[in-house]
């Protein structure tokens, strides 16, 4: 496959969608400069696939397809297209000036988008899924096709589609979860079969698209992988339609932590995780909930007493992975309410108050007062707490 990753069979190939998917959910829409400026960060990032947008939808997205295709360098460069001929020369006109290009077909296959949206039968389905991909090849070495709505469709005409599109020279067979729908069990389930119907096509890739409207789109991500896939579809922080897609950052992290579990890798520098992240927040004004998973500000964040207790005696007792390894300077301890003695301590003593003994009693107790009105004590609050706690002891002295 021209321009894309060794095949390292532990290898997952990551395709970012943040700039299609993710783009075309409500409330992310880019203007061009602000999807190169992404397409840089994911560059940068490591990603091994961009899907820069949906040539066809209109002339501004084939505009950013071709802008970011043409100023960007690294990474291979797709335009989603339907299924017909139209639409791949469009995808064609605005990837022509990179050779790392790549053309993402999609057709729905399941019965419920075949009669409402396509008014197709299953054989017609099947041809236009194979003369687009015949027609795609004629002007791409790197043709994707997905089958939407696969996994409502029915498994043994799903398997038919992709090994028939394989032979029609499709080097990506993509299994969307388009609504969501899927659970992990299931979706091991597909893939193995999908898998064993094209195991006569070694190069083929198959990759999962999961989408999150019942919150499962990362675990159904990783046992579609556990299953046989090794391209993932993936947004930064999950954006995409409704609920999102599969989070990049989350996905990433899981295959790195559970090294153990899955034995596979990507390309991904995980320590540009945050900023990737912070720069989409940015670029389309939507602020990441504290509490996401790798990404938010709580992510290496402890108030509570015993947790801190226990992050300050070892940081293997509550995190599971090192902040520096995705992006964050490192653990927050915030004091509060919650907080205990051992952090207080601590933290005084990191601003040049050595506290013990009853002057650590005096100072615990104006602080968790004080806590209790305020909430987060910041380290100035604190520390006019220890100036104004001990001054009728004679003062602290900074050491
Ligand atoms: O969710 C989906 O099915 C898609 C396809 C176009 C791949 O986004
Ligand atoms: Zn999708």
């Amino acid at each position: 496959m021209p321009g894309v990753v060794d095949r390292d069979p532990n290898r997952v190939i990551v395709f970012d969608t943040t700039l299609r998917d993710g783009e075309q959910a409500p409330g992310f829409s880019m203007s061009v400069e602000a999807k190169l400026k992404m397409a840089e960060a994911l560059t940068a990032l490591g990603v091994d696939v961009i899907e820069a947008g949906f040539a066809a939808a209109s002339p501004g997205d084939a505009e950013a397809v071709r802008r970011v295709a043409g100023e960007v360098e690294g990474p291979i460069f797709c335009s989603l297209s339907r299924a017909n001929e139209s639409d791949i020369r469009t995808a064609y006109g605005s990837l022509q000036s990179t050779p790392n290009r790549r053309i993402h077909i999609f057709l729905s296959t399941s019965p419920i988008h075949r009669a409402a949206k396509l008014n197709m039968s299953a054989d017609e389905v099947l041809e236009t899924a194979v003369r687009s991909v015949s027609f795609a090849r004629t002007l791409f070495d790197d043709v994707e096709f997905s089958a939407e709505d696969a996994i409502r469709t029915e498994p043994e005409f799903l398997a038919d589609v992709m090994e028939a599109v394989a032979e029609a020279g499709a080097a990506t067979l993509n299994i969307p979860d388009t609504v969501g729908y899927s659970t992990p069990e299931e979706i091991g389930r597909i893939f193995a079969a999908v898998g064993q119907r094209v195991a006569r096509y070694p190069d083929v890739i198959l990759s999962a698209h999961c989408h999150n409207d019942l919150g499962m789109a990362v675990a159904n991500t990783l046992s579609a992988i556990a299953n046989g896939a090794r391209q993932v579809e993936v947004a930064i922080n999950g954006i995409g339609e409704r609920a999102g897609n599969c989070a990049l950052e989350e996905v990433v992290m899981a295959l790195k932590t559970r090294g153990d579990l899955f034995g596979v890798h990507t390309g991904v520098d995980t320590t540009k995780l945050v900023s990737t992240s912070r720069l989409l927040s940015a670029l389309t004004r939507s602020p990441v909930v504290r509490n996401k998973a790798i990404v938010g500000i709580n992510a290496f964040a402890h108030e509570a007493g015993i947790h801190q207790h226990g992050m300050l005696a070892d940081a293997r007792t509550y995190e599971i992975m090192r902040p520096q390894d995705v992006g964050f300077d490192g653990t927050k301890l915030v004091l509060g309410k919650h907080s205990g003695r051992h952090a207080i301590a601590q933290r005084a003593e990191a601003l040049g108050y050595p506290l013990s003994g009853n002057e650590l009693g005096h100072v615990f107790a104006s602080f968790k007062r004080r806590a209790d009105e305020i909430g987060e004590i910041d380290d100035a609050e604190l520390i006019s707490l220890i100036v104004a706690a001990t001054a009728e002891r004679g003062g602290v002295h900074a050491a």
